[in-house]
C-alpha cells in the first residue's frame, strides 16, 4: 500500500479489492469487509462474479466490433482489467478509466504507463459534462465512432433513482448509434437472503464512505429504456453469456440472486428520446 497514513473510513473501491483478494486496502477497509460477510457471507462470491461478468462482456463488445471503453467507476485495477482483455482482442482499442478514489486512480496511472491507448481519470462520474470535458476523454475517445459506457456494480452508489436515469442519459446522449450501455447491479433478493442483504447494507452504509441503493428488477430495466437488449437480456450474473456451453443457472445458488446485470445497444435509427 502507499505510505500515506491510515484512513480512517472504509472505501467501496478498497473493500471491493479486498473481497477480490486483492491487497490494495487498509485495515479499516479489511474490518468492514469481514463484517460484512458475517453478515451476508456470499458478497465475495457475489464479487467474483461480477468481475467475470465484466470480462466476458469486454470480449463480447470487441467481438461485436467495439473499440473505445469509458469505464465508469472502473476501481483499483485487478487482474483482468478493460484494457487488458480489450487490447488483447483489438490492439489499438480505447479505453478510459474514471474513478474518484485516489488509489485506484494512482495504481491505474502505473499500470498504463507506455499504454499510448489507455488512460486513467480521476472525477466523479455524477457530473457527465466534466467527465465529457476531461482531455482524457476528449483525446482518446472519437464520438463520431461507437463507445461503450461500462457502469459495472457502481450505479448503487449513486441513491438518487431519478439522479441515477437520468445520468445513465447524460452518457448516452452524445454517443452514435451503435454505441453501448452495459451495467451490472445490485438487486433486491427475497426470503432469507433478503434479510442477511439488509443487514450487510446497514453495516455497510454505517461504514462505508458511499452508501448502497439496491435496486428491483424494473429500477434496473429502467436504465435501459429506449435501447435495443442484447440476449439473454437482464439477467443474474452467471447467466450472461456462459463460457461454459453446458451452463445451467442454479437456482439454488443464493449469490447468484444478488446481482443483475444486461447491455444495451443505441439503436442504428436513434431518434433523440435515449
Ligand atoms: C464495487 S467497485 C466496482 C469496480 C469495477 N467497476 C468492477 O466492477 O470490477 C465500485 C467503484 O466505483 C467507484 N465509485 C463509486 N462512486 C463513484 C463516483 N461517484 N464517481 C467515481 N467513482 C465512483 C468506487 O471508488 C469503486 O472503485
Amino acid at each position: 500500500m502507499p505510505e500515506s497514513p491510515e484512513p480512517a473510513v472504509a472505501a467501496a473501491a478498497r473493500v471491493y479489492d479486498y473481497l477480490l483478494g486483492g491487497t490494495h486496502n487498509y485495515a479499516v477497509d479489511r474490518e468492514v469487509a469481514a463484517q460484512m460477510l458475517r453478515a451476508f457471507p456470499m458478497a465475495a462470491v457475489g464479487a467474483r462474479y461480477n468481475r467475470e461478468f465484466l470480462r466476458r462482456l469486454v470480449r463480447y463488445l470487441t467481438g461485436a466490433g467495439v473499440r473505445q471503453f469509458l469505464d465508469l467507476g472502473s476501481g483499483i485495477p485487478t487482474a483482468g482489467n478493460v484494457h487488458q482483455i480489450a487490447q488483447a482482442e483489438a490492439p489499438g482499442a480505447r479505453v478510459v478509466y474514471v474513478d474518484y478514489e485516489p488509489e485506484a486512480v494512482q495504481l491505474g496511472r502505473e499500470l498504463l504507463k507506455g499504454n499510448d491507448f489507455a488512460t486513467t481519470l480521476q472525477a466523479d462520474l455524477r457530473d457527465p459534462d466534466s467527465v465529457y470535458a476531461a482531455h482524457e476523454v476528449r483525446e482518446l475517445l472519437d464520438f463520431s465512432q461507437p463507445v461503450a459506457v461500462l457502469l459495472i456494480s457502481v450505479l448503487h452508489f449513486v441513491t438518487d433513482d431519478t439522479d441515477a436515469v437520468d445520468l445513465v442519459r447524460r452518457y448516452l446522449a452524445p454517443l452514435p448509434p451503435g454505441s453501448y450501455l452495459a451495467l451490472s447491479h445490485l438487486t433486491q433478493a427475497g426470503g432469507r437472503i433478503g434479510a442477511l442483504q439488509e443487514e450487510s447494507s446497514r453495516v455497510y452504509n454505517k461504514t462505508v464512505s458511499e452508501s448502497l441503493a439496491i435496486r428491483d428488477r424494473a429500477q434496473i430495466g429502467a436504465f435501459f429504456t429506449g435501447l435495443d437488449l442484447v440476449e439473454p437480456g437482464l439477467v443474474p450474473l452467471p447467466d450472461w453469456r456462459p463460457v461454459d456451453p453446458g451452463y445451467v443457472p442454479d437456482e439454488e445458488d443464493a449469490p447468484r440472486q444478488v446481482g443483475l446485470c444486461a447491455v444495451g445497444r443505441i439503436p442504428l435509427d436513434k431518434v433523440s428520446d435515449i
